[in-house]
């Protein structure tokens, strides 16, 4: 008997010098989080309506459609007959009416039949130019407007919106409001994938892929969201014959992978203003000698930090995650990629996948070389901020678990719904700011000031 108590004191003794040894990571907010379950929107919810009038063009959404932002691509959907492919566009100041022709799709998944859905590329458009636009033209015509970007250059203040893993919850619905209303008026949306979560519904019900479409036309149609891919853009489901990956997805959303010499939809790079913008992909081969190592090898060189001093990549699946959720997901792509990354000095890394918030210090991992044993994440002052912002809302709910002690390399980390802004203002500075969800629209619930990694080589400070 006391045996047992001695080696319980003992035991217990560890595990406090064990906690007091580890215990130095960054914090873990306490913020109380609300307790409801994440449920999606019913199909006959308001935000899914669709618009009236015979064949009348919805889902409409664009991207940027080119290398510079002086193209973007208009997709929209029409339900009762093929109609027009065509856009038609002007400059706010022009009387001048410019038409555009597109291409029509459409896919059947397994006893679905989607709408007839339109792209069109619309390209020679002025820099920094207000745009009204035209759709569903001959039937029921709607209009929408966006803004090209600053011509590319480097001290270009933008403003990017991150969102991620959004679907089409009542939580959904919440984050995109909060985005929309936030003060700090994102210019463009970096969407880090996991769009619709159909594949969550029997035989994944593609309507709600239309559904998820029609949610979030208030926000795509009028600024370009930048698509990542997610797992649940996959849809892969040999059990009922449909045996081809990104199947829905791919006719649905369109990007501008050419222009960046990729040879596939999943990895491209775009130039905004004074960014330099790199999508890769989690759930495409990226192990050595593959299409996207190949691509990645040239990309980075070409990377001139003059032109956009801040480099920015976007994946879905994190190589920093201390939640246990999808925990070490991301470990094979970051051995292939991180050495990469610190050499050409990315800025941030923006990714998804786990369903909460959390920002990591600069560090690495470098040095590892199987025989040395050195497989520690050290501060690198060369390497990204790794932030991973899967909180968009959907079904699947939070990722609320985490690994415990909180490793060193994670700065902030709490689990709850939220987006956030990455506000470039100059070629040394941008101002970060994470807002969960529970707040008023001008609350921050994490900052950092960027400093440049080519232009300002030094260590930030945070404030959370
Ligand atoms: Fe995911």
């Amino acid at each position: 008997m006391g045996g047992v108590l001695w080696c319980t004191t003992v035991l217990l003794g560890v595990l406090l010098l064990n906690s007091a040894l580890f215990v130095n990571g960054g914090s873990t907010s306490s913020f109380v989080r609300k307790v409801e379950k994440t449920i999606d929107m019913p199909l006959e919810s308001d935000v899914f309506r669709t618009p009236p009038g015979y064949n009348a063009p919805q889902q409409v959404h664009i991207t940027q459609g080119d290398q510079v932002g002086k193209a973007v691509i208009v997709s929209w959907v029409t339900m009762d007959e093929p109609g027009s492919n065509t856009v038609s566009y002007w400059a706010q100041n022009s009387k001048t009416k410019r038409k555009a022709e597109g291409f029509l799709t459409t896919y059947r998944f397994y006893n679905y039949s989607s709408g007839f859905i339109h792209h069109c590329n619309i390209s020679h458009l002025q820099y920094n130019t207000k745009y009204y636009y035209e759709v569903g033209i001959g039937h029921t015509p709607r209009t929408f407007s966006f803004t090209t970007p600053p011509e590319v250059g480097p001290d270009v203040p933008y403003t990017f919106g991150l969102i991620g893993d959004l679907g089409q919850s009542y939580d959904s619905n919440i984050t995109l409001t909060h985005y929309e209303m936030n003060p700090t008026k994102g210019q463009t949306v970096l969407f880090l994938g996991d769009i619709s979560y159909a594949d969550q519904y029997p035989n994944h019900d593609n309507r709600r892929w239309d559904t998820w479409g029609r949610f979030a036309e208030r926000s795509t149609a009028y600024q370009p969201w930048i698509w990542t891919v997610g797992n649940h853009e996959i849809d892969f489901a040999p059990e009922i014959g449909e045996n081809e990956p990104f199947k829905p997805y791919n006719h649905r959303y369109q990007v501008p992978y050419k222009s960046s010499q990729s040879t596939s939809p999943f990895w491209y790079s775009i130039k905004r203003a004074s960014a330099h913008i790199i999508v890769l992909a989690s759930y495409s081969a990226y192990g050595k000698y593959t299409p996207q190592y190949k691509w990645l090898e040239k990309e980075f060189p070409k990377v001139n930090r003059t032109e956009t001093p801040w480099l920015i990549v976007l994946m879905h699946s994190p190589w920093y995650n201390s939640y246990n959720y999808h925990y070490m997901e991301g470990e094979t792509m970051r051995v292939m990629y991180e050495s990469w990354f610190v050499k050409y000095k990315v800025d941030v890394v923006f990714a998804g996948h786990v369903h909460a918030y959390e920002r990591s210090e600069r560090v690495s991992n470098i040095a590892y070389n199987i025989v040395n044993g050195i497989c520690q994440p050290v501060k690198d002052q060369s390497a990204p901020v790794y932030i991973t912002i899967g909180d968009g809302g959907n079904l699947e709910g939070l990722a609320t678990n985490m690994t415990e002690p909180q490793p060193e390399y994670s700065a902030f980390r709490e689990a709850s719904f939220g987006h956030a802004t990455f506000d470039i203002k100059n070629r040394t500075h941008a101002y970060y700011a994470w807002h969960r969800n529970q707040d008023g629209y001008a609350v921050t619930a994490d900052t950092m000031w960027f400093l440049n990694r080519y232009w300002k080589l030094e260590e930030e400070s945070t404030s959370t």
